[in-house]
């Protein structure tokens, strides 16, 4: 058993923050929070060796439930194309570049470290088609001790042919991948990753189906992201009522757990249809307004009850740090609010919070906050340089977020285990 004690925020509910002043908190064996208190006492650990932060703060880790590894070298760049042509121009020759071992290695290391420096212990992500780029993808995390969902792409139309693989090579090398990276409590694991429909032929998403409910795994992909793309879907599925309706003809709405990124443009049915089959939305404010695709509903999916987690969509998004993405979406929320009328309010911190910690988290299994039974995966906060004696803890945190950056994280831990170094 660890002990560590510190002022401890977290969000068990999405419009409540739970703050613990000089708090502590008791870590299993297994990396699990055996309990939180104010006392030693309360937590029944009254000879166990305390790990002091003194006056720091300790929050969950960050959770990123979307992200492009293999788009790391065009972070900040090319931010002047609307989705399909940007794929076209910037995305797709880049990713061909993983064609490449030792520039996947390379990159793939230089990306796992910026997780690490931003805070976050958790990521969903897009790797590329390429079977031996996206195992060193997997291996780095898994050295780096970080949890990831790593998807090999499924692509096999409407992109140039050495980013395109059959049915049979696609399944082939992501059954490998599988067969390597098996058991649902790994920290590392693959996810079925079609693209998204305009990358991908009827078979191919109907293989990717399959895939998930043979071996009981995860799905990502891309929805209603922007309005030329949502059209070139109704010309690809005349028959589908809907985007997500295509995506559940193929099996890919459920039930295996799955997140869709954007759902910018999701109207009132395809929203519907994503709550009632429990699927989560990366809400990628960034991304949204870099690759002008326009602002997702978020306030109001979370009042309908979608599950939301926020995701840096780099390099549609150009910033790595949840901080900051928690911060975009807050500010897109309030757009909405004022073209709203003020019908539909806007994001407050303790759902922006929520939404990087335990929302997110919840994709991952018991992630993303500091009850009983969950990972721990935490963040040490150092805000000595702002000034936090003037303010409450609440208020401190907010100024990180707002203000901080990855100098202010002073400890990174990921179930249970500090994670001290990044790869070399
Ligand atoms: N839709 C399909 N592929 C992509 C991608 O790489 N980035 C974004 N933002 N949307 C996509
Ligand atoms: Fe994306």
């Amino acid at each position: 058993m660890k002990i560590y004690k510190a002022h401890i925020i977290y969000t068990p509910e999405r419009d409540r923050f739970e703050v613990l002043e000089n708090g502590y908190v008791a870590v299993d064996d297994d990396g699990r929070v055996a309990g939180v208190g104010s006392s030693l006492k309360a937590l029944g650990c009254d000879d166990a060796e305390v790990t002091d932060f003194g006056n720091k703060l300790l929050i969950p880790a960050m959770n990123d439930v979307h992200v492009h590894a293999a788009q790391y070298h065009n972070q900040g760049i090319a931010m002047d194309l609307e989705l399909l042509p940007w794929l076209d121009n910037y995305t797709f020759p880049e990713e061909m570049k993983f064609g490449s071992e030792e520039y996947a290695e390379r990159i793939y290391r230089r990306f796992v470290n910026h997780l690490w420096r931003v805070g976050t212990m958790r990521s969903v992500v897009f790797a590329t088609i390429h079977t031996e780029g996206t195992r060193w993808l997997m291996r780095h995390f898994e050295e780096a001790g970080m949890g990831a969902m790593v998807g090999k792409v499924a692509m096999n139309r409407n992109c140039p042919p050495a980013l395109q693989e059959s049915v049979e090579e696609y399944v082939e090398g992501f059954e490998s991948l599988v067969n390597e990276y098996p058991g649902s409590e790994a920290l590392v694991r693959p996810i079925v990753t079609p693209r998204f429909i305009p990358s991908c032929t009827p078979e191919l998403l109907r293989a990717c189906g399959e895939m998930a409910r043979r071996h009981n795994l995860p799905v990502q992909s891309h929805l209603s992201e922007n309005l030329s793309e949502i059209e070139l879907v109704s010309q690809l599925e005349p028959e589908s009522r809907g985007y997500a309706d295509a995506y559940h003809s193929y099996g890919l709405l459920g039930p295996q757990p799955t997140v869709m990124a954007h759902c910018v443009w999701s109207d009132e049915a395809e929203r519907r249809l994503l709550r009632d089959n429990g699927v989560m939305v990366a809400h990628c404010p960034t991304s949204n307004l870099n690759v002008a695709s326009g602002m997702a509903p978020v306030a109001t999916m979370l009042r309908e009850g979608i599950k939301v987690g926020l995701g840096s969509d780099i390099s549609g998004g150009h910033d790595f740090s949840l901080f900051r993405v928690m911060i975009y979406a807050i500010q897109v929320s309030k757009m909405h609010y004022q073209r709203s009328g003020h019908a539909v309010p806007f994001l407050s911190l303790s759902e922006a919070f929520w939404m990087a910690t335990k929302s997110g988290g919840s994709f991952f299994g018991r992630v993303g906050s500091f009850e009983k039974g969950y990972d721990f995966d935490a963040l040490v906060l150092d805000d000595s340089d702002l000034y936090p004696d003037d303010y409450s803890l609440l208020q401190r945190l907010e100024r990180i977020i707002y203000t901080g950056d990855d100098r202010h994280i002073a400890r990174r831990y990921c179930r249970g285990r500090e994670i001290i170094a990044p790869l070399p």
